[in-house]
C-alpha cells in the first residue's frame, strides 16, 4: 500500500474518510461533505449508533451528490483528548475497514479537532504510520489465495494543509517502519525455514545499510568457552550462531562506549529434554522475538543514520531434545567462567543470554546493556498481553525506557528484584542453577539469573513473552508477530543517545 500526502481537495472516486469527534461533531470538512450530500452524513449518524467514539466506523455507500464510491466516518473520541496515537489508530482503522472491501484508493480528510495539541503535519504522518503498520501481512507461504481474499487497498492519500511537511514527517518514519516490518517478518517465519544459520544470514543483509556484522560460529563460540549457549544448542542438528551488529553513527562521540542491545534468539523452543506439552508448542517458533526486535531496531537506526553508537548481539540457537541434548542435572561452564547447574532444559533463554551478555560486555564495554527476551511464561500470568515486564538496575534507566515505551504505545511495567529472590538460584553443586525451587516469581527469578552475568553498569531486561505475538488484531498491530520493542528502542536511542 502506497501512502501519500496532498493538500485538501474533494476526491472524485474511491473512498473518502471523514473524522468525527464524540457526540457526532463534524469538523469543517465533515460539514462540507454533509452539505454536499444534502445532509446524508448527519442522517446516517442519526440512523445508527455511531456517535464518534474512538475507533467507531460508519460506512455510507454511493453518497448522493458526490462521485466517490463511499464516505467512511471514523470516530476520534473526545476532541480535547485526541493525541498522536489517536491518528495512528485512525490510519489503522482505515486499513482495517477498507482492507478487503474491494476498494483500491482512499483519501483521509485529516482534521485535528479543536482542543487537540498535535500539529496537522505530525497527525497526518501518524495516520500514515498507523495505516502502514496495520496493513502488514505475512503471506509468503500462501499460494492458493483467491484475489478477493487479498487486501485490495493500494493507495491511501492523507489530505492535510502543509502536505509537504506531512510527507517529510512520514519519510522520517520510514526506517522505523522498515525495522518493525523486518522484526515481524522474522518472528512470523516458521522454524524449519528460519534456523539459527538462516537468521544469521538475515543479519548480514544489514551490511548494505552500513551495519558491521560479525557472525560467530560454533567453533568460535567453543574457543570463547560459551558452554551455556552451546549446551542449549547441542541437542539440535541446526548449529547455533552468535551475531554482533555494529552501528557506529556517532564516531566522534565524547563517550565512545556503545549502547548494547542483546536479544534471545531461540528459533524453536521445544523445551529440550524438559519437553513442553504438545498444545501450543508451535508458538515456540517466535521464541526468537527478542533477537528479531534487536535486529529490527538496528535496521531502524541504520536506516535513519541515527547519531548514536549501538551494538546488537543476538544468541541464535534451537532447543531440541535428542540423544545429544543436554540433561537436567548437567553442569555447564559459561564464558564468564561461572558454572551453571541446568535443572530445567526449558529455562534455556537465560543460558543463551548468559553467554550473549558476557560477549556484549567483554567485547564492547558498553555504557548500558538492554536485553530483550521471550523469557518466561510467568510474565504473561503477571501482565497479560498488554505490557512487557521491565527489570532494571537503576531507576533512571527504568524511567527512560518506560517513557519511551509509553510514547510509542509499547508500555512496560517494572517488576522488582532483590537479594531474597537471588538466593533462590544458589545451586548445591555449581555457582548458580537455572531455575528456582517452585513456580513463584518466575519472571523475577529469570531476571535474577541474568543479573548474575551482568556487571555493575546500567542494565535493563525486558521480558516480552506476553507481547511478542498477538492472537487478535489491535489498532495498528495485526495479529501475529508484533515487533513490540522496535519502536521503543528507536525512541529510547533518539531521546537518550542523540538528544
Ligand atoms: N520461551 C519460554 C517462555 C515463553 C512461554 C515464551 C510462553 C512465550 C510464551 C521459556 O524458554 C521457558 O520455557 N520458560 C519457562 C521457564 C521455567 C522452566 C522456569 C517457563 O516460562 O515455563
Ligand atoms: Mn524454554
Ligand atoms: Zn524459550
Amino acid at each position: 500500500m502506497q501512502i501519500s500526502f496532498a493538500d485538501p481537495s474533494l476526491p472524485a472516486s474511491g473512498t473518502l474518510i471523514v473524522t468525527v469527534t464524540q457526540d457526532r461533531v463534524l469538523g469543517p470538512a465533515g460539514r462540507e461533505i454533509d452539505r454536499a450530500t444534502g445532509g446524508q452524513v448527519a442522517r446516517a449518524m442519526a440512523a445508527s449508533r455511531f456517535t464518534g467514539k474512538k475507533d467507531e466506523t460508519l460506512e455510507l455507500l454511493a453518497p448522493a451528490g458526490l462521485t466517490v464510491a463511499r464516505v467512511l466516518l471514523i470516530g476520534l473520541g473526545k476532541a480535547d483528548a485526541v493525541a498522536e496515537a489517536g491518528f495512528e489508530a485512525l490510519g489503522g482503522a482505515v486499513v482495517a475497514s477498507l482492507g478487503k472491501s474491494g476498494e483500491t484508493a482512499a483519501w483521509i480528510s485529516l482534521e485535528v479537532p479543536e482542543g487537540a495539541t498535535v500539529a496537522p503535519a505530525r497527525a497526518a504522518a501518524a495516520a500514515g504510520l498507523g495505516a502502514t503498520l496495520r496493513a502488514y501481512r505475512f503471506d509468503r507461504y500462501r499460494t492458493t489465495e483467491k484475489p478477493e481474499q487479498k487486501p485490495s487497498l493500494e493507495r491511501l492519500t492523507v489530505l492535510v494543509p502543509e502536505s509537504g511537511a506531512a510527507a517529510k514527517a512520514f519519510a522520517a518514519l520510514e526506517p522505523v517502519i522498515a525495522g518493525v516490518t523486518l522484526a515481524r517478518d522474522l518472528i512470523s517465519e516458521p522454524p524449519n525455514k528460519l534456523t539459527p544459520v538462516v537468521l544469521a544470514g538475515r543479519c548480514e543483509d544489514l551490511a548494505a545499510l552500513g551495519v558491521e556484522v560479525d557472525v560467530l560460529d560454533e567453533a568460535r563460540m567453543a574457543e570463547l568457552g560459551m558452554g551455556a549457549l552451546l549446551g542449549v544448542a547441542q541437542g539440535s542438528v541446526n548449529p547455533p550462531r552468535l551475531v554482533a551488529l555494529k552501528w557506529r553513527g556517532d564516531p566522534g562521540a565524547a563517550d565512545p562506549r556503545p549502547l548494547a542491545l542483546v536479544g534471545k534468539g531461540v528459533t524453536f523452543d521445544s523445551g529440550g529434554i524438559s519437553i513442553k506439552p504438545a498444545a501450543g508448542m508451535e508458538d515456540m517458533k517466535w521464541d526468537m522475538a527478542g533477537a528479531a526486535v534487536v535486529i529490527g531496531a538496528l535496521r531502524a537506526l541504520a536506516g535513519r543514520k541515527a547519531k548514536a553508537n549501538v551494538v546488537g548481539i543476538v544468541g541464535l540457537v534451537e532447543n531440541m531434545p535428542s540423544g545429544a541434548a543436554q540433561r537436567p542435572g548437567d553442569v555447564v561452564t559459561s564464558a564468564s567462567g561461572k558454572t551453571i547447574e541446568v535443572i530445567n532444559t526449558d529455562a534455556e533463554g537465560r543460558l543463551v543470554l548468559a553467554d550473549a551478555l558476557w560477549y556484549a560486555q567483554d567485547t564492547f564495554k558498553p555504557r548500558t546493556v538492554i536485553d530483550l527476551a521471550t523469557l518466561t511464561g510467568a510474565v504473561i500470568i503477571a501482565l497479560g498481553h498488554e505490557q512487557a515486564g521491565l527489570f532494571a538496575s537503576e531507576d533512571g534507566l527504568a524511567d527512560r525506557l518506560a517513557a519511551a515505551g509509553k510514547a510509542v504505545g509499547e508500555p512496560l511495567w517494572r517488576l522488582p528484584m532483590g537479594e531474597a529472590y537471588d538466593k533462590e538460584l544458589n545451586s548445591d553443586i555449581a555457582d548458580v542453577k537455572n531455575v528456582g525451587s517452585g513456580r513463584a516469581g518466575g519472571s523475577i527469578l529469570g531476571a535474577q539469573f541474568l543479573k548474575r552475568f551482568v556487571g555493575d553498569g546500567p542494565w535493563a531486561h525486558i521480558d516480552i513473552a506476553g507481547v511478542a505475538w498477538g492472537k487478535k488484531d489491535t489498532a495498528t498491530v495485526p495479529k501475529g508477530g508484533t515487533g513490540f520493542g522496535v519502536r521503543l528502542l528507536d525512541r529510547f536511542v533518539a531521546e537518550t543517545c542523540e538528544g
